[in-house]
């Protein structure tokens, strides 16, 4: 199976690096790739992204400036995994999907960062799942899923088990496009599941370890975000 995954920067970084995190998450990715499963990857900035891009609003930085700063952040992180991945990664984070989707059909797994300035790495992982024509696209963040609000600020928010994507992108439709944003999903990775048509499943770190067994079909604690419609490879 073709899969991109993106890794939240919360999870492998999520104040300072977790070593041990991202060495499991390696051995994971490495298990998996020797399964014959086809991976592509992203890896989302974190607090480390949060920090550089508040102190850069400070000093008046403008918008771009400041997603670029987050860029950065999140390309610093994806140079640890590519540390703990050695041979099977190229040496540098890769910056586009077309260089990702060859590094993949070379037989390596491609490590992103971000991209362009306007968006996080999640509309990165869907652009990439998009590009690279995966079967599957699976976000690992550190809420365990889609609520239905954040449930670090309201209690009685209740997790969806499954929903469709165009559930997903009304749930996030009013979240506004700033450097740092902080959504389960951001609207334009939303709205590009949505019209991709590719299935999408947003996991906890917890799930990180039972990927293999996800993938061939086992159930999960997370959300499953169903294409609304079935839309053919490049349609
Ligand atoms: P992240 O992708 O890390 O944000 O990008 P996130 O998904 O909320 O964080 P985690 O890692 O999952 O916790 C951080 C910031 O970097 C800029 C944006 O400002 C974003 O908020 N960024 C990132 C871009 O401008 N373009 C990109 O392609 C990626």
């Amino acid at each position: 199976m073709r899969v991109t995954l993106c890794f939240g920067g919360s999870i492998l970084a999520p104040d300072l690096p977790d070593v041990d995190c991202i060495r499991e998450t390696a051995r994971v990715l490495r298990e998996l790739k020797a399964r014959r499963h086809e991976l592509l990857v992203v890896v989302g900035g974190g607090r480390t992204a949060r920090r550089y891009i508040g102190a850069a609003r400070e000093l008046k930085a403008t918008h771009a400036y400041c997603d670029t700063i987050g860029i950065d952040a999140t390309r610093l992180n994806a140079r640890l995994l590519i540390a703990a991945l050695g041979e099977l990664a190229e040496l540098n984070p890769i910056t586009t999907f077309d260089g990702a989707t060859r590094a993949m059909l070379r037989g390596k797994i491609p490590v992103m960062g971000g991209t362009v300035p306007g968006h996080t790495t999640d509309a990165v992982a869907a652009g990439l799942a998009d590009a690279s024509r995966s079967d599957l696209l699976v976000f690992f963040t550190d809420v365990d899923g889609v609520y239905t609000a954040d449930p670090k600020l309201d209690p009685s928010a209740k997790k969806f088990e499954a929903m469709t994507s165009r559930q997903l992108l009304e749930l996030v439709a009013g979240v506004k496009m700033k450097p740092g944003v902080t959504a389960i999903i951001d609207p334009i990775g939303a709205k590009i599941i949505d019209r991709s048509g590719i299935k999408t499943l947003v996991l906890g770190r917890q799930e990180v370890h039972r990927l293999q067994k996800i993938l061939g079909g086992a159930g999960h604690s997370g959300t499953t975000v169903v294409p609304r419609e079935r839309r053919g490879r490049g349609s």
